[in-house]
């Protein structure tokens, strides 16, 4: 039997409920049918595509083109699960009306159910001017890495209190402007549980311990597909790198000495 569609009403019952909301990247149509029909609930067209799918060095090079041609690929891929695109590096600081076009070309041409962007106040008015326009905002905060180049590399943020504050200050401008959904990205395990506790808005951990609604993982991490680098918070759960290379060598023995094709 078809599960049913996941939308922001069911995860804000999730919520309600105390039921954990699961959440994956997916880029094209094959992963993206396989997490699908696993039972994901929300499956996020991350911009960290860029990194394990396209091969740059971070997420500021992707651009929307990209994000278009990878959401449009998950989205024929979902059947049910709920499809959130990353709104890419520059595609919603250049003032509200680009926000609200290329939000709009995710949902409208991509397929996509709900847009993430990367930022506190300073992205405020953008994202109450896309959900104005009825879509569905996710927020994304603590390590946000189209900032890699301020950050000057992935590490934990909001470790002291000030900074724990600025980002509490930062995820309720969110909540009020509009989003219905935060990720935080590597902050310490008891803010996440204590941002949990002060926002109405469903949150969602990465690298911030289990005190958030629910998790997100990059696929290609936890399927032990993409090694360039593999975070620490990461739990592989199978080491797809072994055994593809295990089926491309046996394929190329095989034709070398003429056991395949018979
Ligand atoms: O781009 C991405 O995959 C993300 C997650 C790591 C949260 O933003």
């Amino acid at each position: 039997m078809e599960r049913k569609k996941v939308t922001t009403k069911t995860l804000k019952k999730m919520k309600e409920n105390h039921e954990k909301i699961s959440m994956l990247t997916a880029y094209d149509y094959p992963m993206s049918k396989i997490v699908d029909n696993a039972g994901c609930d929300v499956i996020l067209v991350g911009d960290s595509l860029g990194n394990v799918v396209l091969g740059y060095e971070n997420t500021t090079h992707v651009t929307m083109s990209d994000m278009l041609h990878h959401t449009k690929a998950v989205s024929r891929g979902a059947k049910s699960s709920f499809i959130v695109s990353d709104m890419p590096f520059l595609s919603y600081h250049t003032g509200i009306y680009d926000a609200v076009r290329n939000a709009g070309a995710l949902i409208a041409e991509g397929g996509a159910h709900a847009v993430k962007l990367e930022g506190g106040e300073e992205i405020c008015d953008a994202v109450r001017a896309i959900v104005n326009a009825g879509i569905p905002v996710v927020g994304h905060l603590g390590l946000t890495p189209q900032h890699i180049n301020n950050f000057g590399g992935f590490s934990m943020q909001a470790k002291t209190e000030a900074a724990a504050e600025k980002l509490i200050k930062d995820a309720k401008a969110l909540q009020s402007a509009g989003a219905f959904m935060i990720v935080f990205e590597c902050i310490p395990s008891e803010l996440a549980k204590r941002v949990t506790e002060e926002l109405d808005i469903i949150t969602i951990g990465i690298g911030s311990g289990g005190g958030c609604d629910g998790q997100v993982l990059v696929l290609y991490d936890i399927l032990g597909l993409f090694d360039d680098f593999t975070p620490s918070f990461v739990k592989k759960y199978t080491n797809l790198n072994s055994i593809i290379t295990d089926g491309v060598s046996n394929y190329i023995n095989e034709v070398k000495t003429g056991v395949f094709p018979k």
